[in-house]
């Protein structure tokens, strides 16, 4: 029989590692490579397990963050790119982890769809640079429309990249989620 304590401690443990963030889709079986060397661009990973990148401002991230900087020359101030070179993100930390997400919310405040209480999870293979004009041409300053907590800008939240394969397991709204994030082994 196990003790109240001991409940009491496994409880506390779970919720010591659980983390919260926000989760957009991307279609890795288009995008022909990923910043984690070795790793294949596919949503799928093998094992009912799915492809993500995490952002390089998350909490979670470990290792230096991608090199490069913000420069807005490089946009054409409608939320594109000019120059839409991405910097090496070599020393990406969290490569080949895995982590269950499940969903915790529309994050754009759709009232219509749901979560569906499934977990997924997902292998980090990429990574979602902040200095990437892709991500920071989004944002208002540079013209954009995207919200720095959905295009991998906003300092302080998880943010995860995920198979777009993904979507329709974690819920049934249409664009982007709040998240409840927790490591586990592949
Ligand atoms: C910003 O980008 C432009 C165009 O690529 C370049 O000419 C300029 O040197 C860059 N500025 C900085 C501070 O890196
Ligand atoms: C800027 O880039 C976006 C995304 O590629 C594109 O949809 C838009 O038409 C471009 N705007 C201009 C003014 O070139």
């Amino acid at each position: 029989m196990i003790s109240l304590a001991a409940v009491t401690l496994l409880a506390a443990a779970a919720v010591a590692n659980a983390a919260t963030g926000v989760a957009t889709f991307n279609n890795y079986d288009a995008q022909g490579g990923v910043a984690c060397s070795g790793f294949s661009s596919t949503n799928s990973q093998g094992n009912g397990i799915y492809a993500a990148a995490l952002g390089d401002l998350s909490p979670l991230w470990t290792g230096p963050a991608c090199a490069g900087s913000v420069n807005g020359s490089n946009c054409n101030g409608s939320g594109g790119c000019i120059d839409c070179t991405g910097p090496s993100c070599s020393g990406e930390g969290q490569c080949g982890n895995c982590f269950q997400i499940s969903c915790a919310g529309s994050l754009d405040g759709e009232t219509s769809g749901a979560c569906t209480g499934n977990t997924i999870v997902v292998k980090v293979i990429d990574a979602c640079p902040a200095t990437h004009p892709e991500n920071y041409c989004k944002l208002s300053q540079f013209g954009g429309n995207v919200p720095s907590n959905q295009c991998c800008e906003a300092a302080g939240v998880n943010a995860f990249d995920i198979a777009t394969t993904a979507q329709s397991v974690l819920s049934t709204y249409q664009y982007n989620l709040n998240i409840n994030i927790e490591p586990v082994s592949c």
